[in-house]
């Protein structure tokens, strides 16, 4: 359990230059779930891909998060997917908010209203998630209140994929979308893994309520139920 608390500073967060200039601060990683999981329903992208097929794929692996759980008529494992889908969807949001928001600002025209608008549509998600995150799965409500989520996500990731993120890509060398890649991926570790809608979101990701809450997160994340795992 030390290891998921242990920092190894080739961990560290490497945030897009285009995207922050100050360093992050380091804490506690959420590194496990990140490692035990990955779908079969995509190719996976690694650190050599653009930003436009990373951010694709999380949206592929939280549509199949949600299908299980849609799916299944089994408690348990609806709950497992349940935690797997927190997880990736809380890091998901904030990673875009410190390394593709500001790197959209700095390079569209109108890019402080589309990071604007972005971290709006991301409030509203975090609030469902934070409502749905809390919810046994034996709830009647926790079928209906992910179905409400996944539409407004749906609609959200779209427009990234269709619109947004095609443009930012347009602006960027290989070589930069693929760093914007590593930054994102090395983000989402130190990130909160839970949804904490009220917490800052803009960079540079130094505050209390940040470092208090990703490492707490870690720590709960090592007592919950995940996919794949016994106990
Ligand atoms: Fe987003
Ligand atoms: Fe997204």
């Amino acid at each position: 359990m030390l290891r998921i608390l242990s920092i190894r500073l080739s961990k560290s967060p490497n945030i897009h230059p285009m995207a922050m200039k100050k360093e992050q601060p380091l804490f506690c990683g959420n590194i496990e779930p990140q490692e035990r999981t990955f779908t079969s329903i995509a190719s996976t992208p690694d650190f050599h891909s653009r930003i436009l097929p990373t951010i694709k794929h999380d949206h592929l692996e939280l549509v199949s998060h949600s299908q299980k759980i849609f799916t299944s008529t089994n408690p348990d494992e609806q709950t497992r997917y349940q935690n797997q889908f927190t997880w990736e969807l809380a890091r998901h949001l904030i990673g875009e908010e410190l390394v593709i928001y500001p790197a959209i600002i700095a390079s569209l025209p109108d890019g402080q209203e589309t990071a604007d608008r972005n971290r709006l549509e991301h409030q509203g998600i975090k609030e469902k998630l934070k409502i749905f995150q809390d919810l046994a799965s034996t709830d009647p409500r926790f079928v209906p209140t992910l179905r409400g989520l996944m539409d407004d996500f749906g609609i959200h990731a779209r427009h990234e994929e269709d619109v947004e993120l095609p443009r930012l890509e347009e602006m960027l060398s290989k070589e930069e979308s693929v760093e914007m890649t590593k930054s994102l991926e090395r983000t989402k570790v130190f990130v909160p893994s839970r949804s904490h809608p009220h917490a800052p979101v803009k960079p540079p990701f130094e505050s209390v309520v940040g470092l208090i809450t990703a490492p707490i997160d870690s720590v709960a994340d090592l007592f919950r139920r995940w996919p794949g795992k016994k106990g």
